[in-house]
């Protein structure tokens, strides 16, 4: 059967950590794959992990199938934290969660949903975006499509650009949005911005799929909700992808969720019932370990704050590491302004860097970035900062 059939490429993101493995070279820095590392290059569990870990051990009684939709605690303390204390969504029952294979699985289950109800439509995505969405809605068997986002000139958000797309989007479509933390390009909208998004969706009808990933990396938990919360107050239909991997450090748990909020109560019913049926016929039911250790930190208010703490420490590292990098380029004397990368929020940057200057840095020295100059900024340590930039100055003068 497969004699005539050629082999996939390696993945954009995940098959870099395969190469980093295999590379020999000792001075190895992955700056590829978003995941958090502590300023020894290790991703530690948290220390809060561990504490729930040890309660969830003592206490769990059966390793017996969980619900389809996942166990209605791990439902209830994810739209507490993803919608806010206060959200009149998880009062009126108008909002339905389901614990999913992380965020990518939240997406996958919410495209598969959205591909039964909504077979016409076009999704669209920010330009540039996750690889993975690309890959995600079109084998769900949606068109894509991509809306302006990045301007590659100013480093900096296009909104006149993006406005322009978004409104032009018929009522129906599919917009994908990542609330805080941009990946790739670590580039976020303000306030005012996010409130004329939601005017759009609003005006034009367009359904938000809002991909909520990194949650607490950009300024906070609850500062990092702004646009969901907006978005759900306006009372439209709204599909919400959240994942604990990053904000828990629970990466291989498979700690996911994907949200639907609808304008009433009967309407969620009615979803949360197609959400069983797309969730068995892919996995079935959800694993339970991570979701159920994030649920007892959640639900318990010390473990919770010792949880903010550690998040807030994870988030403090990465930013000393955007100011190291801006330093470090410059005292290696790497001409141009990157102080966009201070500016930019959460595990990524787009570092401007070229293709050929990303191949040169993998083969020459064995810095991997993804390509089109992602860099993980977590990743960089105070030991490897140095060796990175000064390999970034050889990279420009060789290639860039
Ligand atoms: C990333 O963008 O590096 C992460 O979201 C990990 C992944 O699954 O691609």
């Amino acid at each position: 059967m497969w004699k005539n059939i050629q082999p996939a490429p390696p993945d954009s993101i995940l098959g870099l950590t395969e190469q980093f493995k295999k590379d020999e070279n000792p001075r190895k820095v992955n700056l590829g794959v978003g995941v958090y590392k502590d300023n020894s290059g290790n991703t530690p569990i948290l220390e809060v992990v561990k504490k729930a870990e040890q309660t969830l051990l003592t206490s769990q009684a059966t390793k017996s199938y969980l619900p389809i939709s996942g166990d209605p605690a791990y439902g209830r303390a994810v739209q507490k934290l993803v919608l806010g204390e206060d959200s009149d969504a998880c009062r009126s029952s108008r909002a339905v969660t389901v614990h999913a294979p992380g965020g990518t699985g939240a997406l996958k289950v919410g495209a598969d949903l959205l591909k039964k109800f909504k077979p016409q439509s076009r999704v669209w995505v920010s330009s540039p975006t996750w690889a993975n969405h690309n890959g995600i809605f079109g084998n769900a068997g949606f068109e894509i499509d991509s809306y302006g986002y990045y301007n590659p000139r100013s480093k900096d958000l296009d909104f006149d650009r993006m406005m322009k797309d978004l409104n032009a989007i018929s009522a129906g479509d599919i917009v994908i949005l990542h609330t805080c933390c941009h990946n790739p390009s670590g580039v976020d909208l303000d306030r005012d911005q996010w409130n004329e998004v939601v005017r759009s969706a609003d005006s034009h009808g367009w359904i938000p799929f809002l991909d909520f990933a990194y949650q607490g990396f950009g300024d906070g938990v609850e500062e990092d909700r702004y646009a969901v919360e907006r978005f759900v107050a306006s009372g439209m239909d709204v599909l919400v992808a959240s994942s604990f991997s990053k904000n828990f450090g629970l990466y291989n748990e498979r700690a996911g969720a994907l949200t639907v909020i609808c304008p009433g109560a009967e309407e969620a019913a009615v979803a949360m019932s197609h959400l069983k049926t797309v969730i068995r016929t892919n996995y079935s039911n959800p694993p339970a370990h991570g979701g159920l250790t994030a649920t007892i930190i959640l639900d318990d208010p010390e473990l919770y704050r010792q949880w903010l703490a550690e998040l807030a420490a994870m988030r403090d590292r990465i930013r000393e590491m955007r100011s190291g990098l801006v330093k470090g380029l410059a005292n290696c004397g790497v001409e141009g302004d990157f102080s966009f990368i201070e500016r930019q929020r959460g595990m990524f940057s787009f570092s401007g860097l070229s293709d050929e200057v990303v191949q040169w840095l993998r083969a020459e020295k064995a810095v991997y970035m993804v390509g089109g100059g992602r860099i993980n900024l977590a990743g960089l340590t105070t030991d490897n900062m140095d060796y990175v930039c000064r390999s970034i100055a050889e990279a420009l003068q060789a290639v860039g």
